[in-house]
């Protein structure tokens, strides 16, 4: 399945990579897949190719448009994506069909992208991608070789439906976690978005972002915080926003304190964004709850546990 990813890496920077991946992905196939794999599979073998008129990846993810393709390609191609609901991070224009995801992604990319070092030529990974949103957004901007790594396998799907029309070699997800990762220290910009926060050990998920970068290669890591000083930290109880698997929630000045102890430098907050409801809501691509279940009815600045409602910030730091 990811043949094509080992050619690309032998010849490039991650060959070193070729040592344990393939054999961890083999056992991931053998005793891992998710029971509707199969079915997924088929569905994207499904999928009309088409011919897009024009990619562009640098305004949004704009693939084609529906004069490309027939009345019955375009209905073919809404019913078959729309059995790889819920579509989380988004959203996608593929010939014309808006896959109106349940967030606005292009949001946050907005947010962060004056602020970054430019990705022209560079080599960047995802950690903890979604669909790839991202990742396409990042080819957008002139990135040479993007990964992407995600556990969930309906974001691969997702993300290999995205790839069916776009037809990118140099833009890859894997089905990975960040545990899964050896020490590579071979990407120039390592993204780590709305993922520590899930992690019951942010310290050593810091230390597992460092080795991934090149010396003085740039970590974005974006995440939900709360207000308060450099000791301030909340831990929520079993559910925060009806989420089960949130662990840790720094201030701005605790998080830039743990960067710090964890040898980055140059530690910037870049932006702080309270989570609108225009950004994460409930569309025709998904079918469950959205932010606004999240919060408390009588009170939006509240979750409906009464933790302060998600705030968010990105930080870029150097290694
Ligand atoms: C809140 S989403 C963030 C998606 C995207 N980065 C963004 O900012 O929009 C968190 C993602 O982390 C992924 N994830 C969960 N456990 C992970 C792990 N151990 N390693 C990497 N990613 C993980 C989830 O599957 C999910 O897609």
């Amino acid at each position: 399945m990811f043949n094509r990813f080992y050619q690309k890496i032998a010849g490039n920077r991650l060959h070193h990579w070729l040592v344990s991946l393939p054999a961890h992905i083999q056992q991931w196939q053998q005793s891992h897949l998710h029971g509707e794999f199969s079915h997924w599979q088929k569905t994207l073998a499904a999928l009309p190719k088409t011919t897009p008129n024009h990619i562009d990846l640098s305004k949004g993810v704009f693939v084609g448009d529906k004069n490309d393709i027939n009345d019955g390609e375009f209905k073919r191609i809404e019913n078959l994506l729309k059995k790889f609901k819920p579509w989380r991070k988004g959203p996608y224009h593929i010939h014309g069909l808006h896959i109106d995801t349940e967030w606005r992604s292009d949001f946050k990319w907005d947010r962060l992208a004056p602020h970054i070092s430019p990705l022209k030529d560079k080599y960047v990974l995802d950690i903890g991608c979604g669909s790839g949103y991202h990742l396409w957004r990042m080819r957008g901007a002139g990135a040479k070789f993007v990964v992407g790594i995600d556990p969930t396998q309906l974001f691969l799907m997702q993300f290999n439906a995205m790839q069916h029309f776009i037809q990118d070699d140099n833009v890859n997800l894997l089905p990975l976690g960040v545990e899964n990762l050896p020490e590579l220290k071979s990407f120039d910009t390592v993204f780590a978005m709305g993922v520590l926060y899930h992690r019951r050990s942010p310290i050593d998920f810091l230390y597992q972002l460092k080795a991934q970068l090149v010396k003085g290669g740039e970590l974005v890591l974006e995440t939900l915080i709360v207000d308060g000083d450099e000791n301030t930290v909340l831990v929520p109880g079993e559910r925060y926003a009806k989420m089960r698997n949130v662990w840790f929630l720094p201030s701005c000045d605790a998080m830039v304190g743990w960067l710090e102890r964890c040898g980055f430098n140059n530690i910037r907050v870049v932006n702080t964004d309270i989570t609108a409801l225009d950004e994460q809501r409930k569309t025709d691509w998904i079918d469950t709850e959205s932010l606004q279940d999240f919060l408390d009815p009588n009170d939006n600045s509240k979750t409906i546990e009464g933790y302060p409602a998600p705030k968010r910030a990105i930080f870029i730091a150097n290694c």
